[in-house]
C-alpha cells in the first residue's frame, strides 16, 4: 500500500477510524499525529465495537507499529484507561509507541477547559469536549508545556516547574478563581504518568522511521477531528486547537511531506457537527432527527447529540483544496436507505445581497446571513448495507455519488454502507 493519510473532511466523526482500521491491514506503521482524547474513534470488527481516543485505530492487528505522534496531546489517565480496556480484550499492545515529544495534558488544563466552557456565554461558547485540549496546546505554543520526555527527567522537570507553576497558579487563582497546585502534587502525578507511559515510550523513533523509509515500509497517518475544526482552516474560533488538515500529518508525525502517497478525506453522505459554530445545512426538524436516529449520531467521547444536516459540497470542495485530497471515502450511505429525497448544498446565498458563494466563506460572522442553495436527488429506498460491489448499488445511489464527485472535483474511492469492516465498497 502507498503511504496514506486519512483525514476528516467535515467537522469530525466522519468514520475515519473505520477507514483507518481497514487500510491498516496493509500498513506497517499507523500513526496518530494530532489531537488528543477529544477524539472518539469507533472500529467495529465482526460485531465487536472498540472505541479509541488516543491509540491508533490500527492496534487491532498484530505486528503493526502504532505510534502516538509528537503533535498529539496525551492525558495519561485516559490513555491508561484505554490501555487497560484493550488488555482486558487481550489485544496485543507490544506495537504501541509513544513519541517522547508529545505534549502532556495536566490536571490544570482540564480545570481551565471545564471552567472556560461552563462560564462562557453566548458566542463565547465553543462547546469543547472539556478534555483540556485547548489549554494543553496553548501551553505548548507558549513554551510552558510539559512533554512526555520531561516525565523521565525529574531534575529537568523540577526546574521547569519552578518557572511554569507559579505562573500557572497565578492564572488558576487570579483569572479563573480555581485552586492552585503544589509542586509536590504535580511531581507525584508526573511520576504516575511516567509509569503509565514507560512501557511504550519510543526513544528510538528516529531509527524506526529511518529504517521504515529505507525499507519502503508503508505508513498510514490517522487524522483526528476534521478540516472544518482545524485551528487555521476551520470555522475559527469554533475549532479545535490543532491541525487536522493533511499538512498536520507531517508536522505532527516526524515524517516529511514527500511521504504522502494518497490523501483520503472521509465524509459522511450527510454532515454532522458537535459543539458550537456555523453549520449551513443543519436540519433542526424531523429530517435532522431521522438522520440522528438512524445514524446513531451521538458523540463517542461526550455522548452529546450531534447536529445533523445535508451534505455540503462547498465544505467538501474546501477540504479537497486545503488538504490536497487525492480521493474521498464516503461513509454512512446506508443511513439514507429510507429517504425519498436527499438534498445536497451546492453553494450559499447571502440573504442580504443575493450574492452566491461557491467557495467557503471563512469569516464565521457572515454565516448567519447565508442560506444553502440545494439540489434534490431521488432516494433509492432499498437496503444497501449488505452490498459489496459498486456495480450492485442502486442506480439512484450511484447517481448521488457521481454528483458528489462532480461537485467536489475528486473521485470517491471508498464507500461505506455500515459500521463493520466488511460493509465497505472499494473502487
Ligand atoms: P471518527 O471519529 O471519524 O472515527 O468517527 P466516529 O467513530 O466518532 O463516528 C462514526 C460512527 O459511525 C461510528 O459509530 C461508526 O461505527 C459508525 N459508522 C462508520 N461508518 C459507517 C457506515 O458506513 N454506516 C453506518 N451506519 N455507520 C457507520
Ligand atoms: P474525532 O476525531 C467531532 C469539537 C468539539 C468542539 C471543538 C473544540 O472523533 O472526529 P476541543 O475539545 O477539541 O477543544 O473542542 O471541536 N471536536 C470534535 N468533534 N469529532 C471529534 O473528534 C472532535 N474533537 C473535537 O465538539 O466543537
Ligand atoms: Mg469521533
Amino acid at each position: 500500500m502507498k503511504n496514506t493519510v486519512v483525514i476528516g473532511a467535515q467537522w469530525g466523526d466522519e468514520g475515519k477510524a473505520k477507514i483507518t482500521d481497514i487500510l491498516a491491514e496493509s500498513a506497517d506503521i499507523i500513526i496518530r499525529y494530532q489531537g488528543g482524547c477529544n477524539a472518539g474513534h469507533t472500529v467495529v470488527n465482526n460485531g465487536k465495537t472498540f472505541k479509541f481516543h488516543l491509540i491508533p485505530s490500527g492496534i487491532l492487528y498484530k505486528n503493526k507499529l502504532c505510534f502516538i505522534g509528537a503533535g498529539t496531546v496525551i492525558y495519561p489517565d485516559v490513555l491508561n484507561e484505554e490501555i487497560e480496556n484493550l488488555k482486558k480484550e487481550n489485544i496485543d499492545l507490544s506495537g504501541l509507541k509513544i513519541s517522547p515529544l508529545a505534549s502532556v495534558t495536566m490536571p490544570y488544563h482540564i480545570d481551565i477547559d471545564g471552567y472556560s466552557e461552563d462560564t462562557a456565554k453566548g458566542k463565547e461558547k465553543i462547546g469543547t469536549t472539556k478534555k483540556g485540549i485547548g489549554p494543553t496546546y496553548t501551553d505548548k505554543v507558549s513554551r510552558h508545556g510539559i512533554k512526555v520526555q520531561d516525565l523521565f527527567d525529574i531534575d529537568g522537570l523540577s526546574k521547569k516547574l519552578d518557572i511554569i507553576l507559579p505562573l500557572k497558579n497565578k492564572e488558576l487563582t487570579q483569572i479563573y478563581g480555581l485552586k492552585p497546585y503544589s509542586k509536590e502534587l504535580i511531581l507525584t502525578l508526573c511520576q504516575k504518568y511516567a509509569d503509565i507511559i514507560k512501557p511504550y515510550i519510543s526513544n528510538d523513533w528516529q531509527k524506526i522511521f529511518h529504517d521504515a523509509i529505507q525499507q519502503k515500509k508503508s505508513v498510514l497517518f490517522e487524522g483526528a477531528q476534521g478540516v472544518m475544526l482545524d485551528v487555521d482552516w476551520g470555522t475559527y474560533p469554533y475549532v479545535t486547537s490543532s491541525n487536522p488538515v493533511a499538512g498536520g500529518a507531517f508536522t505532527g508525525s516526524g515524517f516529511g511531506p514527500n511521504m504522502a502517497g494518497e490523501i483520503i478525506g472521509v465524509s459522511k453522505a450527510y454532515i454532522t457537527r458537535v459543539g458550537e459554530g456555523p453549520f449551513a445545512t443543519e436540519l433542526n426538524d424531523e429530517t435532522g432527527e431521522k438522520i440522528r436516529k438512524i445514524g446513531h449520531e451521538f458523540g463517542t467521547t461526550t455522548g452529546r447529540p450531534r447536529r445533523t444536516g445535508w451534505f455540503d459540497a462547498v465544505v467538501a470542495k474546501y477540504g479537497v483544496l486545503v488538504s490536497g485530497l487525492t480521493s474521498m471515502a464516503v461513509t454512512k450511505l446506508d443511513v439514507f436507505d429510507t429517504f425519498n429525497e436527499i438534498k445536497v448544498c451546492t453553494a450559499y446565498k447571502d440573504t442580504r445581497t443575493g450574492e452566491i458563494y461557491e467557495y467557503y466563506p471563512t469569516n464565521v460572522n457572515i454565516h448567519e446571513y447565508l442560506e444553502p442553495v440545494y439540489e434534490t436527488h431521488a432516494g433509492w429506498l432499498s437496503d444497501i448495507s449488505g452490498i459489496k460491489k459498486y456495480e450492485d448499488l442502486p442506480e439512484n445511489a450511484k447517481k448521488y455519488l457521481a454528483r458528489l464527485e462532480e461537485l467536489m472535483g475528486v473521485k470517491i474511492s471508498i464507500i461505506s454502507v455500515g459500521p463493520d469492516r466488511h460493509q465497505t465498497i472499494f473502487r
